[in-house]
Parts: structure tokens; C-alpha cells; sequence
């Protein structure tokens, strides 16, 4: 008698263990232990992402914004640099979750990745070394020239449709990084560099460059995710809305455009 009731209480008290366990691993935790969203950028275009030379981090409203993001729908962020033109195959291969990198919401791209309701709008500009002689107004001044952009951007997908409507002659040279684009101006390799707008009034704060024209594109920056990831999507979406209509988002930047 006193056998089963000592069985029948142990039982009892690993039952109670258990099923706290249970609990505890499936419901508790999982809102405690942060999950992690893994951000791929190209840093390499201010003020969006670029490297703070002194700390060594990635750094600009891109990661402001997707940290602030991420922070509302529950994520911890983990910040992955890739070339340009790698951020949309690491996402397909499932090795980031999202791209923040300043890009462009096009149609092609939007076949294969979905992207988020749009935060930043930009034109293109044609940036020469500061005080050069030589001041394109547009495209068709560029006959002759060897004209540098960033791999797989909207930049190069212009100058390369315009050779190819026109057969104008112009050398595109194409570079992993916007960064070594400048530097390549800088040193006389190249007459021109293509680039977004706001980058290119970035650049010309640190680099002795400056904007000669620019080309009206009226593009659209996004976020992108996984095709069909609607789940994260719209929970990006609606913290996205509320936070380009707060102050942070003004704080934001100002902090990096000064
Ligand atoms: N907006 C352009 C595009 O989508 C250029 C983006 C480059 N971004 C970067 N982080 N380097 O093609």
C-alpha cells in the first residue's frame, strides 16, 4: 500500500516536471529568446551602409531602419556583408532572411524576391573628380568616356540600355563596390561614375568628387524578402509604416545626412 503510493506520487511530481518543461520550452521561451533576422547589405554606399572607419561597422539608415524594424516585429539583427550583386542570391540560398542595401523596387527583381512598401525615393548622378574640366550635362556627353558603376545596380543596367539604344560609345566598367569606383575616379582610371543620388552627395563629403548631372529614374527603395515569405512581409510592412511616419525615422536621418 505504501509502495504504490510512493510510485503513484513520484509519477506525479515527473509528470508535473514534464508537462513544466513542456510549457516553458514551447511558450515562455520562445518570446524571451530573441529570433534572429539576418540582414545582407553591400556597405559600401553612403549614407545607406557604409563602414565606420573608426569602429569598423556597418553603419547608415539602412541599418538604423532595419534594426528599428526588427526590433518592433521581435528580431535580433545580424548584419551580413555581400557585394551588391550577391544579395539576391543569398537570399534564394536562404543565407539572409532580408537585403537592406538601398535598392531599387524594379520588375525584374520583383520576380524573383518580394519586396516591402517603399522608404526612400532616388535619382541617378553622374559624379566627376571635383573641379575636372570635363562636366557632363546627361548621358549623351559621355561619348568616348569609360564610365564605372556597381555590378548588377539600376546604374548599370541604364548606361548599358542607353549603349545599346544609341550604340553610343562608352566603356562601362563594372565594380564590386561603389567605394573602389570612386577610388578608380580618383586615380584617372575612369572618367565617370554612375550612382544613386543621395550616394553620390555622400561621397562628395569624404572624397574630392562632386555631381555634374543628374538623370531622373524615379526609383523606389525597398526591403527585400524571400519570395512568398508573406508572414515576415507584412509584419515588416506594418512596422515600416509606423516608423516612416515617426520622429525616429526624422532622427534617423538627420543623423546620417547631417
Ligand atoms: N539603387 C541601386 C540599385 O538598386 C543601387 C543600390 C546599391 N546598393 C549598395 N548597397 N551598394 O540597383
Amino acid at each position: 500500500m505504501k509502495i504504490t503510493r510512493t510510485i503513484i506520487i513520484a509519477l506525479l511530481v515527473i509528470l508535473v516536471v514534464v508537462v513544466g518543461l513542456l510549457v516553458y520550452y514551447l511558450y515562455v521561451q520562445p518570446t524571451t529568446v530573441k529570433r534572429v533576422l539576418r540582414v545582407g547589405t553591400s556597405p559600401d554606399f553612403p549614407p545607406f551602409e557604409f563602414i565606420n572607419e573608426t569602429t569598423n561597422e556597418i553603419v547608415g539608415i539602412d541599418i538604423d531602419l532595419v534594426k528599428l524594424v526588427a526590433q518592433k516585429i521581435g528580431y535580433e539583427v545580424e548584419i551580413v556583408p555581400i557585394d551588391f550583386d550577391g544579395l539576391i542570391p543569398a537570399l534564394q540560398a536562404g543565407q539572409i532572411d532580408i537585403v537592406a542595401s538601398g535598392m531599387t523596387i524594379t520588375e525584374d527583381r520583383s520576380k524573383v524576391v518580394d519586396f516591402s512598401i517603399p522608404y526612400w525615393e532616388a535619382n541617378q548622378a553622374i559624379l566627376i573628380v571635383k573641379g575636372s574640366q570635363f562636366k557632363p550635362r546627361g548621358l549623351e556627353d559621355l561619348n568616348g568616356k569609360v564610365v564605372g558603376v556597381q555590378t548588377g545596380t539600376t546604374a548599370e543596367e541604364l548606361v548599358t540600355k542607353y549603349i545599346n539604344e544609341t550604340s553610343a560609345n562608352i566603356q562601362v566598367k563594372s565594380y564590386t563596390s561603389y567605394i573602389l569606383a570612386t577610388q578608380d575616379l580618383l586615380n584617372g582610371r575612369i572618367d565617370v561614375v554612375i550612382v544613386d543620388e543621395p550616394v553620390a552627395r555622400a561621397l562628395q563629403r569624404t572624397y574630392n568628387v562632386e555631381t555634374s548631372a543628374t538623370i531622373e529614374t524615379g526609383e523606389r527603395y525597398g526591403f527585400a524578402v524571400r519570395k512568398g515569405n508573406t508572414e515576415l512581409l507584412s509584419a515588416i510592412n506594418k512596422a515600416l509604416s509606423e516608423i516612416l511616419s515617426s520622429q525616429e525615422w526624422i532622427n534617423i536621418i538627420s543623423k546620417y545626412t547631417g
